[in-house]
This record gives structure tokens, C-alpha cells and sequence, in this order.
């Protein structure tokens, strides 16, 4: 693996690949890789000749009461990991580079970041749609891969592809837990070790919620509750956001039908760290089709 910091040698590098017939997969990152990142590294591996990994904490996308500064990072590991993981190629600029003097451009995406973390942190995705665009412009990917934990920001970069034409195909894979079912994130180190054996409650709550839903619970308050009482047996945590909504657009009907796709939302904070989690839930059409 090479590793590059300028966009024009990435851009060359991309367009020579291209030119051989090459199709270039690229997994944006901000580091600090996890065995999530890496099962996004082999998944591109797997639907492309070469991989490019980006390296780069977005300060964009951090409000200025976020953690840019403590963000956790390890270039040497980082570098390791995506060579053993399959990556060709980890790009990693810096920040002037993607961000020189006189910078002035933003990319705004509505709809999808109205609510939820849209709400909570209202300059965040404007900060990934950004950057996101910034880095398929820099690799020329034929492909993108990003982890289902960030859910909205998967439907943002749907949302963005589509809306600017970018020529990328996107593949959303899904959420890589640790044992107990903690959702893995490189914001999981800030965890002491009382909340850590917590933080699984998150799973336990869409765990439960799945299960009332397989039951035929359809009322979308009830499901909230549901996932509400197994966070709030555990008094250390606090409740950001708990929300049950239509997978596509986000909307929150009264009561989820037949054929609906629902997406279970959490944030929460546990101490001073936040925690996000999602499950993704179809109700069956019909009572043979089964997809819990
Ligand atoms: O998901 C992340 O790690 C970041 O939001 C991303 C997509 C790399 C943009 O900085």
C-alpha cells in the first residue's frame, strides 16, 4: 500500500487506473480503524481491482462544542490495519490541502438531515456532504462503501450521489458489533469502563423493539417506549433522541403498515461521550414473508 497526501497525485493515480480498465473502490474514514472500517476495506475489496482508503478527520463536520480536538488518532495503525485489511492505497491529506486559503464552498443537502441528527447537530452534515464530495472527486471512485451506524448520513449520501450525478455507486454495508452488541466507533475509546459495560443496553433496546415489532407491534409511540424503558433501566444514560421512522424519507406516522421499512434510531449520552445506534426492520407484506 502507498500512501498519498496530494489530490492532483490522486486524481493522476485514479485516472491512469482508470485508463487500464480498472474499477476504483474508495472507503472514506476518519481513522482511528476499527473492524468495522476494516469490513468496509475487504467489502470493497471484493467489487473492485483497487481500494483506496481516506484518511482525514473533517473539521467541517465537527460543531466547534465537539470533539475535533480529542478526536482519537494513530496514523503508524492506521496505515497497518488498511495494508492488512487489502487497501492499495490510503489517501490522507491534510487539512490545507483539502481545505486551502480562501476555501468558500459548502454542499447543503435537505430532506433527509432535517431531523434527528440534523437537529442535534445542524452543521454536521453539511460538513460530510462536503467533504464526501471532495473525496470522490479526489479518487474518481467507481464505487463508495459506508457502514450502516451512520444511518442518516448513508440516506445523505444517497441523497447527494444522486442529486450532483456523481458516476459512484454506493454499497452500504452493514454495522459491525462487538461481542455484546455495541455498535463499534472509534468514539467507543472514550468510553470509561463502568459506562462500557452499559453501552450494550443500545443494542438490547432495537433488540426489543425488533421482537415487539416481529409480534405485530405496528404503533410507532409503543415502539419508542419499548426501546425508552431498556435505555432508562440503566440511569446513566441520556436520552438525545429515540425514534422509529420510515427507512426512505424518515417520516413518523402514527402506526407503520405492511411492506413498510422502518428504521430504529438511538442517540444517546453515556457520561460525556455520545452513542449512536440504528436497526433496520421490514414488516412483512404478508404473513409468510418473514424478515426479522
Ligand atoms: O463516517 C465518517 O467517518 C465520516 O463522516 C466520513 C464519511 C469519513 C466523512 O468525513
Amino acid at each position: 500500500m502507498i500512501a498519498i497526501n496530494k489530490i492532483a497525485e490522486m486524481q493522476l493515480f485514479s485516472y491512469q487506473q482508470k485508463v487500464d480498465g480498472k474499477k476504483i473502490a474508495v472507503v472514506p474514514t476518519m481513522g482511528y480503524l476499527h473492524e468495522g472500517h476494516i469490513s468496509l476495506i475487504k467489502e470493497a475489496k471484493k467489487h473492485a481491482d483497487i481500494v483506496i482508503t481516506t484518511l482525514f478527520v473533517n473539521p467541517t463536520q465537527f460543531a466547534p462544542n465537539e470533539d475535533l480536538e480529542k478526536y482519537p488518532r494513530d496514523y503508524q495503525s492506521d496505515f497497518k490495519k488498511a495494508e492488512e485489511a487489502g487497501a492499495d492505497i490510503l489517501f490522507c491529506p491534510d487539512e490545507l490541502e483539502m481545505y486551502p486559503i480562501g476555501y468558500n464552498s459548502t454542499i447543503l443537502v435537505r430532506g433527509v438531515t432535517d431531523k434527528f441528527e440534523g437537529v442535534k447537530r445542524p452543521t454536521h452534515f453539511s460538513g460530510v456532504a462536503t467533504i464526501v464530495a471532495k473525496l470522490l472527486n479526489a479518487t474518481l471512485a467507481n464505487i463508495t462503501i459506508f457502514g450502516q451506524k451512520d444511518f442518516q448520513q448513508t440516506l445523505l449520501i444517497k441523497r447527494l450521489v444522486k442529486d450532483l450525478n456523481f458516476p459512484v455507486e454506493i454499497i452500504i454495508a452493514p454495522t459491525i458489533r462487538e461481542s455484546d452488541g455495541l455498535a463499534m466507533s472509534s468514539r467507543n475509546t472514550y468510553l470509561s469502563k463502568e459506562s462500557r459495560a452499559i453501552a450494550s443496553s443500545l443494542f438490547h433496546a432495537l433488540e426489543e423493539a425488533k421482537v415487539a415489532i416481529g409480534k405485530g407491534e405496528r404503533q410507532r409511540k409503543i415502539i419508542n417506549s419499548i426501546m425508552i424503558k431498556t435505555i432508562r433501566a440503566k440511569q446513566q444514560f441520556q436520552i438525545d433522541y429515540v425514534a422509529a421512522a420510515d427507512a426512505e424519507t424518515l417520516d413518523e406516522p402514527d402506526e407503520f403498515l405492511a411492506g413498510d421499512k422502518i428504521v430504529l434510531l438511538l442517540a444517546v449520552y453515556l457520561g460525556k461521550t455520545r452513542l449512536i445506534d440504528n436497526a433496520v426492520v421490514k414488516i412483512p407484506s404478508s404473513l409468510n414473508e418473514s424478515n426479522f
